[in-house]
């Protein structure tokens, strides 16, 4: 595996493998890797001769300065892993590398990128479809491989694959949870032992509201799970939306669509540390 800071260098290592005409695939990570990552990395080692690994902590999807210092961060933990699992390149830029000018691109795909994170982080999308973009150029990838748990950001990307007409396969893969279900995020690092138990109402909830499906409306499960959550010491419910698979906009009945995700958002403890999941109800 060999670890490259520029795009040069990245450039030059992916050279060879682009020209014998072999496939690459890419994992844009923001490092602080779990289980979660590493079964993106697994699959894309296993689907592709290349598999590049980008991890890099992109300023420009933070709304919130705070959230970006204390984003965690161990770029000598995530090579072990990612050698480990038998990546190849690990692309691990620095902020100007990346934004040698600051990017004035606006990107904008409503209504996809106006509900739920759209709406509670604003610029946040655009920040993630800035990074995104430029990975995409700079490793020219057939195949990239985002996770599920971040469900509105795979549509986001998709939507900006579609517009830049960039002939790139976007792959969703499931999220990977602990055994209490709690959905793997870098963030969980950031959580005292207690608030990590409180955490795993979230999923619990989520799981038994596929129940509370089958006889409540969506307007009740909706209800149910957000009081739910908010009895719970130390959790406190942003957001949960009912929304359809494809569109992501709010659906007021279970038949209205083919495809059915709850989409939530917590705050968890006493910093707090904001915990995003989310569920298929058909
Ligand atoms: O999902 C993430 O970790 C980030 O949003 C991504 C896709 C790596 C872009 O910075």
């Amino acid at each position: 595996m060999i670890i490259v800071n520029t795009v040069s260098d990245l450039r030059a290592s992916l050279a060879s493998a682009r020209d014998g005409g072999k496939l690459i695939g890419l994992v844009p990570t923001m490092g602080a890797l779990h289980e979660g990552h590493a079964s993106l990395v697994r699959r894309c080692v296993a689907e592709n001769d290349v598999c590049v690994v980008s991890v890099f902590v992109n300023p420009t999807q933070f709304n919130d300065k705070n959230d970006l210092l204390s984003y965690p961060r161990d770029l000598d933990a995530d090579c072990r892993l990612l050698s480990d699992i038998g990546a190849h390149i690990v692309f691990a830029p620095t902020v100007e590398e990346v934004y040698p000018e600051p990017d004035e691109r606006r990107f904008s795909y409503p209504p996809i990128d106006t509900v739920m994170e759209g709406a509670k982080r604003p610029g946040h999308f655009n920040g993630v479809c800035q990074v995104v973009s430029k990975l995409f150029y700079f490793v020219e990838p057939q195949r990239a491989y985002f996770g599920e748990k971040d469900f509105q950001q795979i549509a986001v990307v998709r939507a900006m694959t579609a517009d830049l007409r960039l002939p790139v396969e976007i792959i969703a893969c499931p999220i990977v949870r602990e055994p209490s279900g709690l959905a793997l995020s870098s963030r969980n690092q950031l959580l005292t032992p207690q608030e990590r138990e409180t955490a795993t109402t979230i999923a619990r909830t989520l799981v038994e509201s596929t129940l509370w499906a089958k006889t409540l409306s969506v307007a009740e499960v909706h209800d149910r799970v957000v009081a739910t959550l908010d009895a719970t010491d130390g959790l406190r419910t942003e957001y949960f939306q009912i929304v359809d698979g494809d569109t992501l906009q709010p659906v007021s009945r279970w038949t209205q669509s083919h495809s059915i995700v709850g989409c939530i958002t917590v705050y968890c403890g006493e910093r707090p540390v904001r915990l995003i999941d989310n569920i298929r109800y058909k």
